[in-house]
């Protein structure tokens, strides 16, 4: 038994939260990447005297919070001598990769993402006038692997410059190995690819997988990279809009730097760095017992499918708190199999009242699948599972 509530069911319908009011309010949303728990005590109980001081005009970012970041990753992760002059902070991982990208790519460039994956990368790379070259990652025997001679063809394409890897891999639910990560690293060295770590998911992960930074790899590669990282996924603070990017080469610090100042997204909500101390500072009881529900939850869908719904496999999830349902067998004799996804999704919503993510937006590659958050109480998490049934054998 921990101290913190998990199971508390806490209404969010009409509180102007993308997850829960976007879609018809008799649909039960386990789609968008947000938790439905209250943030850590120690960050509401710091959020609310920051709050109580009354006044919220422009804030500099105090030393306390790049010591509060170097602290939580040597400590937890063993990522060492993490110093201000190479963290730049801004609104997002979004931004934050997004001004990677700007940096170190040329419009017409290609990028390298490893689909299915994260669908906001593909604007991002977009809008950055850049080309997403996908390494389409293998999905056998229940898992996801590297196609290695796709990713070497594609590194040595003269217009590659870039890749964006997903460091826990959402919606793969993969942790990345030391060994795999070095040898995508390596790799890319060789190339002149420059490797942008999008590291949002790493605190979620499950027994037997931990997270490895990409800044804890080699030297040169860690030169040759830069880290997004935030506290706002696994403290649920999503809505605060505070990430940081790391960089060791100081050139590429500046390069990053001028973009972010580019773009213009250098000034940080006046509530980011009081919510991002409080979670590295203060929350990492919370953040543990966090875990252990959330692998209680992957439990529970396993055991689920297992006895109730065999037809849909949910692949080994190794971290973050989506899971990669396998729904193909849903699919009527003779159905076209392209836009599967997106009907079987539709039909959950409309007739099944439930709300998944379509997996065809991390990929073209990933018809048949559906992603579904589990971040949220037991009891939502059954009745979400119970409507994905009835959806299945109604469909
Ligand atoms: C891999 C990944 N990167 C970035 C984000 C969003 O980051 P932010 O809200 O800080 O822009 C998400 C949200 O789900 C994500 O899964």
């Amino acid at each position: 038994m921990t101290e913190y509530n998990f199971d508390e069911i806490i209404p969010r319908l009409g509180t102007a939260s993308v997850k829960w009011d976007e879609f018809e309010p008799d649909a039960l949303p386990l789609w968008v990447a947000d938790m439905d728990f209250k943030a850590s005590p120690a960050i509401l109980a710091a959020l609310q005297r920051r709050l109580d001081h009354g006044i919220f005009g422009y804030e500099l970012l105090p030393q306390s919070y790049f010591d509060a970041i170097a602290n939580w990753f040597d400590r937890r992760h063993g990522w060492k001598g993490i110093t201000r002059e190479h963290v730049i902070p801004t609104t997002g991982v979004i931004p934050a990769y997004s001004a990677c990208i700007k940096a170190m790519a040329r419009v017409g460039d290609n990028v390298i993402v490893q689909t299915p994956v994260y669908n906001a990368f593909f604007p991002a790379i977009r809008n950055n006038g850049c080309r997403e070259l996908c390494n389409t990652l293998v999905y056998k025997d229940n898992t996801y692997t590297i196609d290695w001679e796709d990713l070497e063809k594609k590194a040595a394409d003269p217009k590659t410059t870039v890749m964006l890897v997903c460091n826990p891999h959402n919606p793969a639910g993969r942790v990345w190995t030391r060994e795999e990560l070095e040898r995508i690293g390596r790799i890319c060295l060789k190339h002149g690819v420059f490797v942008i770590s999008d590291e949002i998911h790493c605190e979620l992960t499950y027994p037997d997988h931990d997270y490895t930074p990409w800044a804890t790899l080699p030297e040169e590669l860690v030169r040759n990279s830069a880290t997004c990282f935030s506290p706002t996924k696994s403290f649920n603070i999503a809505g605060i809009q505070i990430a940081n990017i790391f960089a060791a080469d100081p050139d590429v610090c500046r390069r990053i730097d001028r973009a972010i100042n580019d773009n213009e997204c250098c000034d940080v909500n006046v509530f980011g760095a009081t919510a991002l101390e409080a979670a590295y500072n203060e929350s990492e009881q919370w953040l543990d017992a966090l875990r252990a529900y959330l692998w209680e939850n992957a439990k529970t869908v396993y055991a689920f499918l297992s006895e109730e719904l065999p037809q849909v496999t949910a692949l080994p999830l190794e971290g973050t708190y989506l899971m990669w349902l396998d729904c193909r067998a849903a699919r009527h004799e003779g159905e076209p199999f392209e836009g599967f996804s997106e009907r079987f999704a539709d039909h959950l919503r409309h007739r099944a009242k439930l709300v998944l993510s379509t997996g065809t937006i991390y990929g073209a590659d990933a018809e048949g699948f559906e992603r579904l958050n589990i971040a949220c109480p037991r009891a939502t998490l059954l009745e979400g599972l119970r409507r994905l049934k009835e959806g299945f054998l109604n469909y």
